[in-house]
């Protein structure tokens, strides 16, 4: 189960003119709050609102056809690389990291239970594409090619690449070791998936790539790890029901929303996620993209020019205490830091009595979760020491549920968030802005007027 803890955001703890009565800003909110939960919840069918994200949880469908999928594979491959960016490879990053037994691609296969190892290519470097595709045997490797518009140059450009070497290696067979993931019927991806008869899921209508973790962006690539989506399904199901009310003393993800909404007006405008578990860093990159592409927008929904956004920024606890803990803690008072806290840890690691007689000896016979639970408390006792606001989650353990219901619990905190900011948080039109530009500079057939504007602007 998902908490929120509030003590620290509370005025007894910072002050009221350093951060927000959170009991009375519930009161002078819940109005607004509920208008914009009921708007989502009420909305989420309506076609072009960008919210049929809120309806994965409930697709056993697709759970039923991905499995039967996965089930068909399993074993012909040592390798799964999935090649996508940004909300098409995020999601894979962030759960298959924390999800499978850490340092999953080390192990042998009987300990991987046959399922493949996972590689995300989720950019253009031509020394790591190269690298990898160097590196396996690409005969064993199956490649998950994701992009929902079905044009994006780095994923398009990798895809060519790999479908090259597949071919030479395998010949007229090649077609087995490629499945795509892409929209019905646009883009250059679905015409190729159709033209040459690949293995193919849909990315649904009125999901944008940063809310498509449980569609089959990232479900598809989950099971074929072995990950139980069925279960992540159930922990999104359960907990959109609770996040389904509009009172805000009872929904988490209002409540998230509504402090880090009122922190950035305080000037506290750096969102910090910081969890104390190594399994879940990458879901700090995950909620990184989430929220600045949501909420960073030059015009809010009123064609009002407000240049809006808070910044997020990615921590991981213990690790970065010694790296950005300092200035969280004396620099600029601009940053709101949310702590994961993960209450049981798959293994209890004992810290052996050796040294006794030394300055180490205190930590003998104590647990490595004692050690990063104490981290986290001291870190967060020294921040608001120095008055600056945390707020905590805490999620019982890592596994698909808890997992899942931490995603989902972000993904609705961000469509209130939106809300509050006034601004719509299912576009990207500074995304798109930049793929122009790439398109136009690479030379794409209908993009030559813009790469003679770029090639002016470049110049001047
Ligand atoms: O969230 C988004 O919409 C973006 O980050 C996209 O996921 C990213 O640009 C990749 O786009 P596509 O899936 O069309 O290749």
């Amino acid at each position: 189960m998902l908490e929120f803890n509030w003590k620290n955001v509370d005025c007894s703890v910072i002050g009221v003119e350093d951060g927000i009565d959170v009991k009375k800003e519930f009161e002078n909110y819940k109005d607004k709050v509920a208008a914009i939960v009921s708007d989502i919840y009420k909305n989420r069918t309506t076609s072009g609102r960008w919210l049929a994200w809120m309806n994965l949880g409930y697709n056993e469908e697709l759970v039923k056809e991905i499995n039967e999928y996965a089930a068909s594979v399993k074993g012909k491959f040592d390798n799964l690389v999935v090649m996508g960016i940004g909300g098409s490879a995020l999601g894979a990053i962030a759960v298959s990291e924390a999800l499978l037994k850490p340092y999953w691609n080390l192990l042998s296969k009987e300990a991987r239970n046959n399922f493949p190892r996972i590689f995300v290519l989720d950019n253009v470097d031509p020394d790591q594409i190269n690298g990898l595709l160097d590196s396996i045997d690409i005969k064993k490797t199956l490649i998950n090619v994701i992009t929902k518009s079905g044009n994006t140059a780095e994923t398009m450009s990798q895809f060519m690449i790999a479908k090259e070497r597949l071919e030479k290696a395998l010949g007229a067979n090649y077609k087995q070791n490629i499945v795509t993931t892409t929209d019905k019927e646009k883009g250059i991806l679905r015409k190729i998936a159709t033209d040459e008869d690949f293995k193919s899921f849909i990315v649904p209508d009125d999901v944008g790539g940063r809310f498509s973790v449980f569609s089959s962006v990232g479900l598809l690539p989950f099971a074929l790890v072995g990950i139980n989506i069925a279960e992540l399904l159930r922990g999104v199901r359960e907990l959109d029901k609770q996040l389904s009310n509009t009172d805000i003393n009872s929904n988490v993800a209002a409540q998230g929303a509504l402090v880090q909404y009122l922190m950035d007006k305080k000037g506290k405008n750096l969102s910090v996620m910081m969890p104390y578990s190594s399994r879940l860093r990458f879901v700090s990159d995950w909620y990184v993209q989430l929220w600045a592409e949501s909420l960073g927008k030059e015009k809010d929904v009123n064609g009002n020019v407000v240049h809006t956004g808070p910044t997020p920024v990615k921590a991981l606890g213990a690790t970065d205490q010694h790296s950005q803990i300092q200035l969280y803690n004396e620099g600029p008072n601009d940053k709101v830091i949310t702590f994961i806290r993960v209450k049981k840890f798959d293994t209890e690691l004992k810290i052996p009595n050796v040294y006794t007689d030394t300055d180490l000896a205190y930590l003998g016979g104590k647990t490595i979760n004692d050690l990063i639970n104490a981290e986290a408390d001291a870190t967060k006792a020294a921040l608001v020491d120095y008055k600056r606001p945390t707020v905590t989650i805490s999620i019982d353990k890592v596994d698909e549920y808890n997992l899942a219901q931490l995603l989902y619990m972000l993904e609705i905190q961000t469509a209130i968030a939106g809300g509050l900011y006034n601004i719509n948080a299912f576009n990207q039109p500074g995304v798109e802005q930049a793929k122009n530009y790439i398109n136009a500079l690479m030379g794409k057939k209908g993009f030559e007027k813009i790469a003679e504007e770029l090639s002016k602007k470049m110049k001047a």
